[in-house]
């Protein structure tokens, strides 16, 4: 009995369980205390913002959850794995086989076309040559840009390349879509666009996790995380956060 509880309990695990992360970066005698004891869960299927003002600690917390760091002490459970204390290539396969990043700067490859751009990612999470080609045209064809596969990223628009950018996150099919101020470059008008399209893809079951400085990017989440001096300062669904901005 006890058993199977525990098995059920592990096909049940958060997506993303960060456990009283501490990351402290060593400058001279000075210690800078970027993370400073984060708890966090978040469940398959969330989409969830996480907001402070500039130093607050975002970067850090998105590099860790990312699996492009980890932390100076504390867990990190990633789909039910400990990966808190992995090496950097260890840390690597698990990045392209579960997340797929967007960043304000779009981060496209200039001298390859938009198609090998959103193939990248497959390459390194061992697709296969066809199946590459299959999943980033399927990718684009979602984002509206499948007549734009051979142009290169100086070919196209700027929300185009960012709707490029989000088809290679996307491409993977992968557990966790984490967005770095993906409207960070964009006007009002094509940010919003992009924001209406993660909703979609929120609402068709990707799990979404959005870092951000704006309050008002951060609204167009479900629930919204608040961080200050590398501590949570509010964790709510987005009424809460909304009436307490008011406040
Ligand atoms: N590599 C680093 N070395 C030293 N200090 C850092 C480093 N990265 C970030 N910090 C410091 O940690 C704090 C949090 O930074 P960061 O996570 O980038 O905040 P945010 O993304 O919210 O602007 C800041 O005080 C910043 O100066
Ligand atoms: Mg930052």
């Amino acid at each position: 009995m006890r058993l199977r509880k525990q098995k059920e309990e592990n096909s049940n695990a958060p997506l993303i369980q960060l456990v009283d992360i501490h990351k402290i970066y060593k400058m001279g005698n000075e210690e800078v205390r970027a993370n400073d004891g984060i708890d966090l869960v978040i469940d398959k299927g969330e989409f969830v913002a996480i907001v402070g003002k500039s130093g607050s600690g975002k970067s850090t917390i998105m590099n860790i959850i990312g699996a492009l760091d980890v932390p100076t002490s504390g867990k990190y459970i990633l789909k039910g794995k400990d990966v808190s204390k992995l090496r950097d290539n260890e840390l690597a396969i698990i990045r392209n086989k579960t997340i797929g990043f967007i960043f304000q700067q779009y981060n496209l490859l200039k001298k390859s076309n938009l198609l090998a751009n959103v193939e990248l990612p497959l390459l390194y999470a061992g697709f296969s040559r066809r199946e590459r080609k299959r999943a980033a045209m399927e990718a684009l064809t979602k984002v509206g840009l499948e007549d734009k596969w051979r142009n290169f990223p100086n070919q196209l628009s700027g929300g185009q390349q960012q709707r490029g950018a989000v088809a290679r996150a996307l491409a993977g099919k992968p557990s966790l879509i984490l967005a770095d101020e993906p409207t960070g470059a964009l006007d009002s008008k094509l940010g919003k666009e992009l924001l209406d399209f993660l909703n979609e893809l929120n609402e068709e079951g990707n799990t979404i996790v959005l870092i951000t400085h704006d309050r008002s990017v951060a609204e167009r989440a479900k629930r919204v995380v608040t961080i200050y001096d590398g501590k949570i300062v509010f964790d709510g669904n987005v009424d809460e956060y909304r009436k307490q901005v008011l406040a």
